[in-house]
């Protein structure tokens, strides 16, 4: 099973399985010890920042060591088979640990837990506590059971959870730049998908709370905000009891968060081709702190697949909506995520998704080879016919092709000055700062001592990696 993905910022390979820590913890010598880590997608690591600020209110610290830990969860990924195969590999290592600690309690939390439910507990007999995306409310009376010797399970789902009021504290965080969730589960059935069945329902979360999460960061010192859900297009929120106000979507939602501060920025992430509208573009345009980056999956460059992907979308609306970008918000990052070798695909339909990545020249991409998943529709309708072999040769040649096209975008931006927002030292030395665009391009350039992390600065690129702007700062 491939999975590759170049230039990838929204699910940073780095972070996966880390140990997330809140920095300046203000623990004392009797805190019990929480160690989480997570895999997936940004609404996981987000998830796990609710999970902490419920476990910090009874009593928890984070510990960057699991050996030394009461509690350790592992926030899991089932998107892909070896998403939930590297979890189960994981485990294993939490086993002496546990032996030499039996009273250390190991929880899994995300869409593995959903998906597996008390089959976990079964499969796993180092696992106490299995709890699904809905239920980290109850995780304190959770773990209280399992303290009392038994083992748990919560898997609840529901169509109202947002966790609005929960007010995340940030984990890993530069101070800078943080992620809010502005909307749960998903309605698309997508036929590939499994997340319909671990995260439940749609729902979106007030928009007065996100707001206020953004006045809150803001006021914190931090300078970008990335909304997140798995379809932001189709966020729509209405107060209850406010039966005469307009119903807010997500370009009001956009134009609500840019209006907190011009300086703080704002970014999302997943917007959906079927769902995307022009008001969400020219709400991009009018506000200079909406990032001009677009992640607009395209999963298959045929129709025929699309349509059997129950994308409800084809190949000529997606050019449509791309044509809309191009004319809406020029210069405009666009990154997307493709699938190969899905059931029944043809060399042509393959052609086709290559054709498809000449047209757009997208800035980056996730691709993927298909992966069954139990209990979605293609599992249950369709025979997953390609063969390994042909997904993964399939899956070099986009690859391949999408690592011109990230070059030769960046390759672009040469010459050009950029508005780049510090976010910190680069990852290799401290007299480089780094940052991105605002087509989220990865920025880095020599350390000016007037500048310190958080502010903007005007870089001019000058070269590029596959994957980075270098340049100097020119105010
Ligand atoms: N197999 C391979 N890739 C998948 N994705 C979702 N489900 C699967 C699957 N079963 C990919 C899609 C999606 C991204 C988050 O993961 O491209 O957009
Ligand atoms: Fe995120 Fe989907 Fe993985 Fe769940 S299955 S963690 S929603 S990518």
């Amino acid at each position: 099973m491939l999975e590759l993905n170049i230039q990838s910022k929204e699910h940073d390979e780095a972070r996966q399985g880390e140990a997330l820590l809140l920095k300046n913890d203000l623990s004392t010598n009797d805190s019990r010890k929480l160690y989480i880590e997570s895999y997936g997608c940004q609404m996981n690591f987000a998830d796990s920042e609710i999970v902490a600020s419920i476990l910090f209110d009874y009593g928890f610290e984070t510990t960057g060591t699991f050996n030394d830990a009461d509690v350790i969860f592992i926030n899991t990924c089932s998107i892909r088979e070896n998403a939930e195969q590297r979890v189960r590999k994981r485990l294993t290592d939490f086993k002496t640990a546990k032996s030499q600690n039996p009273g250390m309690i190991i929880g899994v939390l995300g869409c593995m837990a959903e998906r597996l439910k008390s089959k976990f507990l079964e499969e796993e007999k180092l696992v106490d506590l299995v709890v699904g995306p809905d239920a980290y409310r109850d995780l304190p009376n959770l773990i209280a059971k399992v303290e009392e010797g038994s083992r748990e399970v919560n898997v609840l789902l529901s169509r109202e959870e947002t966790y609005a009021d929960i007010s995340p504290v940030r984990l890993n965080s530069n101070g800078i730049t943080a992620f809010i969730s502005i909307m749960r589960g998903c309605d698309n059935m997508c036929s590939f998908c499994v997340v319909p069945f671990t995260r439940g329902r749609e729902r979106s979360r007030s928009a007065e709370s996100i707001v206020q999460e953004a006045r809150d960061l803001f006021e914190a010192g931090y300078r970008e905000v990335t909304l997140l859900g798995q379809n932001v297009d189709s966020y729509k929120y209405k107060a209850d009891g406010k039966e005469n106000e307009a119903v807010i979507t997500f370009a009001d939602l956009l134009a609500m968060v840019a209006d907190v501060d011009p300086l703080l920025r704002v970014r999302f992430s997943t917007s959906h081709p079927k769902d995307l509208t022009d008001d969400v573009l020219y709400t991009i345009a009018k506000y200079p702190n909406i990032c001009n980056n677009i992640h607009l999956p395209i999963q298959s460059g045929s129709s025929r697949v699309l349509d059997l992907m129950n994308r409800t979308y084809t190949r000529e609306w997606y050019i449509d909506r791309i044509n809309a970008i191009r004319r809406i918000v020029p210069n405009c990052g666009i990154s997307t995520d493709i699938i190969s070798g899905f059931c029944t695909e043809t060399e042509q339909d393959h052609e086709d998704t290559l054709s498809i990545m000449d047209l757009v020249q997208y800035d980056y991409a996730y691709m993927f080879t298909y992966s069954e998943r139990p209990g979605t529709l293609a599992a249950k309708r369709l025979e997953d016919d390609v063969s390994e072999e042909v997904k993964k040769r399939r899956l070099t040649e986009i690859v391949s092709k999408q690592r011109g096209y990230s070059l030769k975008r960046l390759e672009n931006q040469l010459g050009k000055t950029h508005k780049v927002l510090i976010e910190g030292f680069s990852k290799r030395s401290d007299q480089d700062f780094c940052g991105r665009n605002d087509q989220n391009s990865m920025v880095v350039f020599p350390v000016v001592d007037s500048y310190k992390i958080g502010d903007y600065v005007t870089v001019l690129g000058e070269t590029c990696t596959s994957a980075t702007l270098i340049g100097k700062i020119i105010e």
